[in-house]
């Protein structure tokens, strides 16, 4: 089975190919493509061609434009990657008959209310991210594609840029951290995500009667201060130096950004876990594992 693999550098994307190594031949591209193959998101032309002619069995999407407060400035490319690429995607996965597994984001909600989001809850993004995201979605379902779409929140990885580091890098420079405490979710490892991915992929390609949208996050919830506290805690345990002796809870209203986010990102996993059969570990874990990759 050949299994097409975009946005191979990302947090996701690096894991991914691991995950999906066993699943097949795995053809992962990144923006560059590989001289013969576009794997560039703002070409969706040259992506459908590309993937006319790799014919994969599966393409895995974990390329996305991410830059939350960017995309406000940049809306055009954040649509042209999150939305028109991968209407591109999904309409080569619906000629094809290709399963196209794709991520997107507890954006596409608007936050209100503590209860976590299921899958058929209304969404409301706030963002030009979340309508983009959203308008992936849509793409993918209106296309008649076989597909997965997996929402995930606060992803983290031992690579690339996420919360944890930049909290570890900001604990070594400064004494004293700010930090949002009203907003909720639960910080979901790029190994978990990929690992689940894999598995979720091959339970849709064997039998029928899988395919749709699914919530995928690790179990548990806090706030973003609850989980700094974490990671400063755990990097001090595991000997790390750092000068931040103090930890501020605060309102999201005292940190303005350019894009809004939702107050309550919890996802509720209820359908991807009986789906397939699944055990989603409490986020404690596999913050703490990142944590002594990078740090031991
Ligand atoms: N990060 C989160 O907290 C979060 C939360 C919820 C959902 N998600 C969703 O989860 C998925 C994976 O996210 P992630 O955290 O792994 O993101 P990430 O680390 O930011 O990776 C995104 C990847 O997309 C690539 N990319 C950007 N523009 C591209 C283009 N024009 N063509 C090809 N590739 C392009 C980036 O390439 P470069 O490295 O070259 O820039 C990067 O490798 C995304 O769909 C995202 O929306 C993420």
């Amino acid at each position: 089975m050949k299994i097409l693999l975009l946005g191979r550098n990302g947090q996701v994307g690096w894991e991914l190919q691991r995950a999906l190594a066993p699943l097949g031949e795995v053809v992962a591209l990144d923006r560059h493509g590989d001289g013969e193959s576009c794997g560039d998101l703002s070409r969706p032309d040259a992506l459908a061609d590309t993937v006319r002619r790799l014919a994969p069995a599966a393409i895995v999407n974990a390329a996305a434009y991410t830059a939350v407060d960017k995309a406000e400035s940049e809306p055009e490319l954040a649509w042209r990657i999150n939305a028109e690429a991968v209407a591109a995607l999904a309409g080569e996965a619906a000629r094809s008959g290709a399963l196209l597994l794709h991520y997107s984001t507890d954006y596409v909600f608007d936050g209100s209310g503590e209860r976590p989001w299921r899958e058929e809850d209304a969404t409301g993004p706030l963002s030009v991210y979340g309508h983009s995201k959203l308008a992936g979605e849509k793409a993918i379902r209106d296309s008649g594609c076989r597909h997965l779409i997996l929402r995930t929140s606060w992803v983290y990885a031992a690579r690339g840029g996420n919360f944890a580091r930049t909290m570890l890098r900001l604990a070594a420079e400064r004494e004293r951290l700010s930090v949002i405490a009203d907003q909720a979710g639960a910080p979901t490892g790029a190994e978990l995500i990929a690992d689940v991915s894999a598995h979720a992929l091959r339970a849709t390609l064997a039998g029928s009667g899988r395919d749709g949208t699914y919530h995928l996050a690790a179990a548990g919830e806090t706030s973003w201060h609850a989980y700094a506290c974490f990671v400063l805690d755990e990097a001090r345990r595991l000997g790390a130096t750092l000068k931040a002796t103090e930890v501020v809870p605060i309102p999201t209203s005292a940190y303005p950004t350019p894009a809004a986010r939702p107050l309550n990102s919890r996802l509720d996993t209820t359908r991807l876990r009986t789906t397939f059969g699944l055990h989603l570990p409490d986020w404690h874990a596999g913050v703490a594992r990142m944590l002594r990759e990078v740090l031991t």
